[in-house]
């Protein structure tokens, strides 16, 4: 199925369009084709963030016909991305652009995939009055901000939706939390509901266990810490991506989504399964000296696992059938595209 056509199935009550339109049980919703969607100024995205996730969703909106525009923090990135029609301005932490306040004013949906700042916290929010006096009087009818799983803390292989208590441990999950509340915060001063994803460790294209194994690269220390818990929730940017754009398209009825595939498998067990993947399609790599070094302590620290969460919230509300339920699937589908080992996607 192609993203553009993002499937919209409700399991057991109607999902309303964004503009009222119940969408009824079990009827497929599929939004138009890129020629079809009527180009106005009701479809403009300005995103906070031009990333991995950002990136992919905004080609599909742009697809579609939607006006563009976001943030990046290089010359060499915003090159990249004005040549790929998105209108880009560079966003420092402290030095907000003047020109982002007329890109903020005209948009009429805001998704923010900045990830909050030790000592800083959320770099845009610290512009807070800037941000409320651009988009009080504009056209922003929809917020997103895309947070993560870390959020709920360790909760000892338990199973965990959205309502589970929060409980942030480390210093980047507690912004993180900060961040969702703001976010959330000034979506409602602003009038209407905000949509806050949770995101479990997100791959893809270019971003996987096969790209870190053909670049044949050791392991961050925060891979080791993660590599020996018994449950590590992910999910492929492509799964994201239907889940936004049903966010979007929809009139989702609560605020907060997990955004998981079903299978929290342990790093580990992932890393292996890409190992043999890798070495099945190519066997003459070398990949004997990738020795994965684990950090001291990793094993001890982590072995209970931390979570289970959970995705029924995402499949029943927003209507989403995983593209790659586990990462088997999504492994293979990245490799598949992968035609020379030297010279894959980065
Ligand atoms: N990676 C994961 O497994 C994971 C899991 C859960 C949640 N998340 C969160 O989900 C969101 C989307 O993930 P992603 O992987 O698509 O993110 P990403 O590729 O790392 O993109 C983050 C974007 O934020 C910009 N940015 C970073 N720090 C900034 C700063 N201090 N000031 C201004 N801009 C800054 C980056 O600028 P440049 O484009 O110039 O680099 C980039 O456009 C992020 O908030 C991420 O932290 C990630």
């Amino acid at each position: 199925m192609e993203i553009g056509e993002v499937l919209v199935r409700a399991s057991s009550s109607s999902i309303p369009l964004h503009h009222g339109n119940p969408v009824p049980s079990h009827f497929h919703v599929h939004l138009p084709k890129a020629s079809s969607f009527p180009l106005s100024s009701e479809n403009r995205i300005f995103i906070l963030g031009i990333g991995f996730v950002a990136q992919s969703l905004a080609l599909k909106l742009q697809n579609h016909g939607w006006v563009v525009s976001g943030t990046c923090t290089s010359h060499v990135k915003k090159k990249k991305l004005e040549g790929m029609g998105f209108q880009v301005c560079l966003f420092d932490a402290n030095y907000p652009q003047p020109s982002m306040r007329s890109l903020l004013k005209d948009c009429t949906h805001l998704l923010v995939s900045i990830p909050p700042v030790a000592g800083i916290g959320d770099p845009m929010l610290q512009h807070e009055e800037l941000l409320r006096s651009s988009l009080v009087d504009g056209n922003l009818q929809w917020l997103c901000y895309l947070s993560s799983t870390s959020v709920y803390g360790d909760c000892g292989s338990e199973l965990v939706d959205e309502d589970y208590p929060t409980n942030p441990k480390s210093e980047s999950a507690k912004l993180r939390l900060a961040s969702e509340e703001g976010w959330s915060n000034l979506a409602h001063h602003l009038g209407f509901s905000p949509q806050v994803f949770r995101l479990g460790g997100i791959y893809g294209p270019g971003r996987s266990a096969i790209n870190t194994i053909l670049k044949q690269e050791p392991l961050s220390e925060g891979q080791k810490m993660r590599k020996y818990r018994k449950y590590t929730s992910r999910v492929h940017v492509d799964d994201i991506c239907q889940a936004l754009m049903s966010a979007i398209y929809t009139t989702p009825p609560r605020e907060v989504y997990n955004i998981v595939d079903d299978d929290p498998a342990p790093r580990e067990e992932v890393f292996e399964y890409a190992r043999k993947m890798v070495l099945k399609k190519w066997p003459d790599l070398n990949l004997e000296h990738l020795e994965l070094e684990e950090s001291s302590g990793a094993k001890t620290r982590n072995q209970r696992g931390e979570k289970r969460v959970s995705n029924t919230r995402m499949k029943k509300e927003l209507g989403v059938q995983l593209l790659y339920p586990d990462y088997r699937s999504g492994l293979q589908s990245i490799i598949d595209q992968i035609e020379n080992p030297f010279f894959h996607c980065s």
